[in-house]
């Protein structure tokens, strides 16, 4: 190769290699192998040679434009290749949605077991009432026929709320049940009426199936001809519901209530094997509440006339149930707030219980 075609090569080769853009390469190639380019007119001047002089730049142009020519391609590929590049990166679009994360806090058992009676009663008819947990003597006591000196009052180891010093009136207290809102609701209300009063209760205890706050559910149905069949019906399909099973005999044990007449325990047939429970079959009895014909004198405290109306009302334990049901040994594990009992116990909070979807999944 001759000294002109070396610098014409390098320089050729390195302008190559550092054009831009497609437009200046094509710029490149016009100006060295064009018609008028630097190497075209080099070629065109090998006629002016001695034929000594030509048979050695003849071939060494030659291979120049070849190679040159080799150079323009290969950057022009490559240029077309980045430019590909820059425009996918710059055109990109996300069209995934971010994925859903786990929710990672639980519904507890307790809200759970609520949810899922408030749908089976939802399901008979009962509609959700609710009255307040400081309560006064006359709703908690007295409108239930339990007067100041009824030893059932001393029995439900009631929490008293302070009076101001000289306030000589009856002490509020914290609910003890949920009966009040029996007598709330026909006021407001009157009769007929099917209600169901699920929250929360207070009475000064504690051991492994005590605490001091815990949870109820009231039910109340008055009409004209309500009977404790219709009460024995309600609470069969209550508990067949709840704990998903065909049928759940009920059994009513007689007992005392001052604000029903008669009264009756609720139990339901169930066996015990293995410490597990299964409802609706075997020899064992489980204690679910009291219940019983709403008394006449808690009808007229709540303005009913009780010539014209009766009916039924009963209280269940939500804890209880969800302990039952859920095989969680100890109550007092329900308030701890352990977040590990949560996780273990809790449920997941996108599924609402209801009876067609499964109360429990
Ligand atoms: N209030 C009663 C209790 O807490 C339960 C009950 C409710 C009994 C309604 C009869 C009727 O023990």
């Amino acid at each position: 190769m001759t000294d002109s075609t070396n610098d014409l090569r390098s320089k050729y080769l390195t302008l190559i290699k550092d054009v831009a853009d497609e437009a200046a390469l094509e710029d490149l190639r016009v100006q060295a192998v064009g018609k008028k380019g630097e190497i075209s007119l080099q070629m065109r001047s090998l006629g002016k040679m001695t034929p000594e002089e030509r048979q050695v730049a003849g071939p060494a142009l030659n291979a120049l434009k070849d190679e040159v020519n080799a150079a323009l391609n290969a950057r022009k590929a490559s240029l077309a290749d980045t430019a590909l590049e820059e425009r996918l990166a710059a055109e990109w679009l996300d069209v995934t949605l971010p994925g859903r994360g786990r929710p990672t806090g639980t519904i507890h058992p307790v809200s759970q077991v609520w949810e899922e009676l408030t749908a089976i009663f939802a399901n008979l008819g009962f509609s959700v009432a609710e009255g307040p947990q400081i309560e006064s003597d006359w709703y908690n006591f007295d409108a239930l026929n339990m007067p100041g000196h009824h030893s059932a009052r001393a029995e439900m180891d009631t929490f008293y709320m302070a009076r101001a010093d000289g306030d000589n009136r009856p002490p509020h207290v914290l609910r003890t049940h949920t009966s009040p809102v029996q007598i709330r609701s026909l006021e407001q209300q009157g009769a007929p009426i099917r209600i169901i009063a699920p929250g929360r209760v207070y009475r000064s205890d504690y051991d492994q199936t005590h605490t001091p706050m815990f949870h109820q559910i009231e039910g109340l149905a008055l009409d004209r001809d309500i009977s404790m069949a219709h009460l024995k019906w309600t609470l069969e399909q209550m508990a067949a519901a709840f704990f998903e099973v065909d049928e759940v005999e009920v059994r009513f044990r007689a007992s005392h209530f001052p604000f029903t007449e008669p009264s009756a325990e609720i139990d339901f047939r169930c066996s015990w094997v293995d410490g597990q429970l299964k409802l609706g079959e075997g020899d064992d009895w489980l204690e679910a509440g009291g219940s019983g014909m709403v008394h006449p004198k808690v009808l007229e405290n709540a303005g009913v006339d009780s010539t014209q109306w009766q009916g039924f009302a009963f209280g269940l334990g939500i804890d209880r149930l969800a302990m039952l049901k859920y095989g969680i040994p100890d109550l007092r594990a329900f308030f701890d707030s352990d977040l590990r009992w949560m996780r273990h116990y809790g449920f997941t909070p996108l599924d609402q219980p209801n009876l067609h979807g499964g109360l429990s999944r």
